[in-house]
């Protein structure tokens, strides 16, 4: 345990010295509190036994400047009797406590040891503070609901392959976040990440964006220009929204896949592409294969690895966690005093269906803490599509023409509520039970009955 002693009179420096070595820890001394700022910058010092009165830079001074560097610093000062008032202030300011002069070297013992126990629960909060947030968040992506850990275990599995990814999710799951993510965790992690946003670019503009194209290939092409191939090589390129790529060019890109070879635009010598390919999209693409919209060789080569990202509504467990992160991120960008949300807008933030995923989310959190004056999200600052409760109704089930079982239907949409329940309520029964306002037993027994498991929900 190093403790560094600030204090300019030679006796107790010498005092403190012999008295702390005795009790196994490590002194350091300061006679100046410029000494002992420098001190601190290069050791790891468990506390600091500050005299007030100091030359040149004064005590409550020092106090303050290490404070700013460690807020978790334990400071205990070290004062005149008769000037008991500046240990009060200091006291005030942060200081763990204060040993008035002359003192007993019992009482100088028993204050460091109760600092020294007070720094190590901070740190060991500060460490739990840490993991915690690891356990929660994968780089920048949140959740701790199970299907969220298994996309974790994919990305870092998947990442350091050389495989090309599909990313595979509704709008607004994160598809761009787990992009990055994988790019971060493989070996490319220094080159570059580039993005391609196919949107509705017409094919030959997308072609000389994506392969680049010699002067005088078209109309306009005035000089030589790189595509995002190559400026991607030695990185990723990431498709967003790989099923818009028009089918002609689907055909050069298999190319660039299979081959690793690609011409630009009006050129004659064939280039070597180096870019791992990442892609994603919300649309079905074994639906547009179908369609012919969609080159199957291409959907193959693309679904080597796929990795789908759950929609918000099937990890309820994760809206808390999401919601209080982008909380504490847009109370600090609108500089706002907000730090919670109301149990009663949880619990609709839990309930809603969220068509537009953790991105609605987000919006909905930071027009909540725009318009916000107070320190607490409620109801009233959620939109009315949140606030509303969903109508009960559901849509009449359509008869097949052969007919059905009437007890297989009902048990068929028992289950199906059971099912939605059980999901909202991230697989808490009692949770469950109280949405469909009934007693967790017959819940129990009704799960019994319709052989309903946490297994088979896949919580
Ligand atoms: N798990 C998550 N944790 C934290 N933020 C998230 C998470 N998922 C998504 N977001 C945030 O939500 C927004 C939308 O995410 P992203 O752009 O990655 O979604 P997407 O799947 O690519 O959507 P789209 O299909 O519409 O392009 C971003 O601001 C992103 O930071
Ligand atoms: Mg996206």
């Amino acid at each position: 345990m190093n403790i560094l002693i600030v204090d300019d009179e030679e006796v107790l420096q010498d005092v403190l010295t012999s008295l702390i070595r005795r009790e196994g820890w490590n002194p350091i001394s300061a006679r100046t509190g410029e000494e002992a700022l420098q001190i601190l910058e290069r050791e790891e010092v468990d506390l600091v036994l500050l005299d007030l009165m100091l030359p040149m830079m004064s005590g409550m001074e020092v106090m303050a400047q290490i404070q700013s560097r460690d807020p978790d610093q334990v400071i205990v000062i070290i004062t005149a009797f008769s000037s008991i008032e500046g240990a009060i202030d200091a006291m005030r300011e942060g200081a763990f406590h204060y040993i008035p002069k002359p003192f007993k070297n019992e009482e100088v013992l028993v204050t460091i040891q109760k600092g020294l126990a007070q720094r190590r629960l901070a740190q060991e909060n500060k460490s739990l503070r840490a993991q915690l947030k690891k356990r929660y968040a994968f780089d920048n992506i949140i959740g701790k609901s199970k299907p969220m850990l298994k996309v974790f275990e994919l990305i870092r599995l998947a990442a350091p392959s050389k495989s090309n990814i599909l990313l595979l999710g509704e709008s607004g799951t994160g598809k761009e976040l787990a992009a990055k993510a994988i790019h971060h965790h493989s070996r490319r992690a220094d080159g570059p990440f580039i993005t391609v946003n196919s949107g509705s670019m017409p094919h030959d503009l997308l072609e000389s964006n994506l392969f680049g194209h010699v002067k005088g290939a078209f109309t306009g092409a005035i000089a030589n220009k790189m595509g995002l191939f190559e400026l991607s090589s030695g990185g990723s390129i990431f498709f967003d929204e790989i099923g818009n790529i028009p089918v002609d060019t689907q055909a050069k890109l298999l190319r660039v896949i299979q081959e690793k070879e690609f011409m630009r635009l009006g050129g004659i010598e064939t280039m070597t592409a180096d870019a791992r390919v990442i892609a994603a999209t919300n649309a079905d693409l074994e639906k547009l294969v179908r369609a012919a919209s969609f080159r199957e060789d291409l959907y193959y080569r693309l679904n080597v690895i796929n990795i789908h990202l759950p929609p918000l509504r099937e990890r309820a467990e994760d809206i808390p966690l999401l919601a209080r992160r982008f909380l504490e991120q847009y109370a600090e960008e609108n500089e706002k005093e907000m730090a919670e949300i109301s149990p009663r807008a949880m619990e609709l933030l839990m309930d809603y269906r969220w068509p537009g995923n953790v991105r609605e989310l987000e919006n909905v959190v930071e027009r909540a803490t725009v318009l916000s004056t107070g320190e607490v999200l409620d109801v009233d600052l959620l939109p009315p599509s949140v606030r509303e409760p969903r109508s009960a109704e559901a849509p009449p089930p359509a008869l097949p023409t052969n007919g059905l079982s009437f007890k297989e239907a009902v048990a068929a949409y028992e289950r199906q509520l059971i099912t939605s329940a059980l999901k909202l309520a991230g697989g808490v029964q009692k949770r469950a039970a109280e949405k469909l306002k009934v007693k967790p037993t017959t819940l129990h027994e009704m799960m019994k009955r319709l052989k309903i498991t946490a297994e088979s929900l896949n919580l």
